[in-house]
């Protein structure tokens, strides 16, 4: 039996025994960062934008709050199509409180670039417990670098925030690392600059701005070779109709949890297969997932598909180098399958885990540690030993999604009961997580 006790602070999942067998068809929520990027560019472009199929996370429902205080009409969230009325010709408006990006680290990034380019503007942004001691100088110093005034806590690092906006100007931006929210946030930023922009990255990241600028108007040339994104400034957007596939982040969790449970089949719809996100299903599909991609299509500029898992016998994988940033989120949910893959997994290449929404090397070390799995943990990975049975244990979310995601699929396939505390996390990315493991569980 699977429950979720709701205290008033916190909740507790609370799984009884290891799961006999997964059946079952699934729809997984809109794509968070699709969902991000739609309202973003609904919010500064002319006209209208209608998002289908927008998540309805925490995190989505932060930038909707933020860009509604700076001037865009967003309508109920709640419903099926979302209307945004961009402000269009018009800079944001200065809001009259304090920006609250809560705990997403794509609304806050994303959206400095744009305000930092409002000239003349004055914004304060900051966020929740965690997001508070997020890095924000990978993108304060890129920006800085284009003549941004941004000043934070521990000379610059961290939110709280104060950005006085600027008329910028262009630079060619080297990011030492391969992050889609630095690349984006340069990107905006370029946008709303006169001249080009460009960014190059050292592994390409997700390209969904990319992908969604283009088709809201602005001017990209992208260098597949080099990892280089240049925008042209000055573009006018125009409200478009997003359609948001699921998202392969969410799906990730059923993959696992369809490969490593006995006697399963799952069908997963409408999931996002953009090529820069799909280092989840190479990684499965080298330990020996059986996986099916059908129904193969195209929904507004992204690609989409069905996918199947059956129950596997796993086998263990190295992940290091560009496949890295294509699986990034889905690190805690491999680490996962690995407890039960035959051999060693090593993952390597990941030290950005350690300032994700917690340190999730980190916490999957510990918390997978505590149900007996043999893992050991380094400066930029892990190394897991499969093959071993799981025990049941009181484990916690460290208030992050896809941390109190993971081990509940751990915890599916333990022996005897286990507890996740504050597993209100996965309403994050993932609101409806715990009723779709209860059904397809039963
Ligand atoms: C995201 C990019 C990734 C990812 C995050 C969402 C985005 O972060 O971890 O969940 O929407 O751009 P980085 O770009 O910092 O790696």
């Amino acid at each position: 039996m699977i429950k979720l006790i709701k205290n008033l602070q916190s909740h507790q999942l609370v799984i009884e025994k290891k799961a006999n067998s997964l059946q079952g068809k699934i729809s997984i929520p809109g794509d968070k960062s699709i969902s991000h990027r739609a309202l973003m560019l609904g919010a500064m472009a002319l006209g209208e934008t209608t998002i289908e199929g927008l998540l309805l996370g925490e995190d989505p429902r932060s930038t909707a709050h933020c860009f509604e205080a700076m001037g865009a009409k967003i309508s109920d969230l709640n419903t099926e199509k979302v209307i945004v009325t961009g402000i269009g010709q018009e800079r944001l408006q200065e809001p009259s409180s304090i920006l609250d990006a809560g705990n997403s680290g794509t609304t806050m990034r994303l959206m400095l670039g744009l305000l930092a380019s409002q000239p003349d503007k004055f914004f304060t942004v900051t966020g929740d417990d965690s997001l508070r001691t997020r890095p924000m100088s990978r993108v304060i110093q890129p920006l800085q670098q284009m003549g941004a005034i941004i000043y934070g806590r521990n000379s610059n690092k961290n939110a709280p925030l104060a950005v006085i906006g600027q008329n910028l100007k262009p630079i060619h931006y080297h990011s030492p690392i391969a992050s889609a929210q630095v690349k984006s946030c340069i990107l905006l930023a370029g946008l709303m600059t006169e001249g080009k922009t460009t960014v190059t990255e050292p592994a390409l990241s997700r390209d969904h701005s990319e992908r969604m600028l283009r088709a809201f108007g602005a001017t990209l040339e992208i260098d597949v070779d080099t990892h280089s994104v240049t925008i042209e400034g000055g573009a006018k957007l125009q409200g478009q109709t997003v359609i948001v596939p699921g998202d392969i982040s969410s799906a990730a969790f059923w993959l696992v949890a369809g490969a490593i449970t006995p006697h399963s089949e799952l069908i997963i719809e409408n999931v996002g297969i953009n090529p820069t996100r799909t280092g989840i299903l190479e990684a499965l599909q080298m330990m020996d997932a059986d996986i099916t991609i059908f129904n193969q299509r195209e929904a507004a500029g992204e690609p989409v598909a069905d996918l199947r898992v059956k129950s596997s016998k796993l086998k263990a994988c190295t992940l290091e180098g560009s496949i890295i940033p294509r699986l990034i989120d889905e690190i805690p949910i491999l680490a996962v399958a690995a407890c039960f893959a035959q051999g060693t997994t090593v993952i390597k290449d990941a030290e950005e885990l350690r300032v994700k929404e917690s340190d999730r090397l980190k916490v999957m070390a510990l918390e997978l540690g505590k149900m007996g799995a043999k893992i050991r943990e380094f400066a930029d990975g892990l190394e897991i030993i499969g093959g071993n049975l799981l025990n049941g244990a009181d484990l916690d979310s460290f208030t992050d999604h896809r941390i109190a995601m993971s081990l509940a699929i751990a915890g599916l396939n333990a022996q005897g009961k286990t507890i996740i505390n504050r597993a209100e996390a996965a309403s994050i990315s993932y609101p409806t997580f715990v009723d779709t493991l209860i059904k397809i569980s039963q």
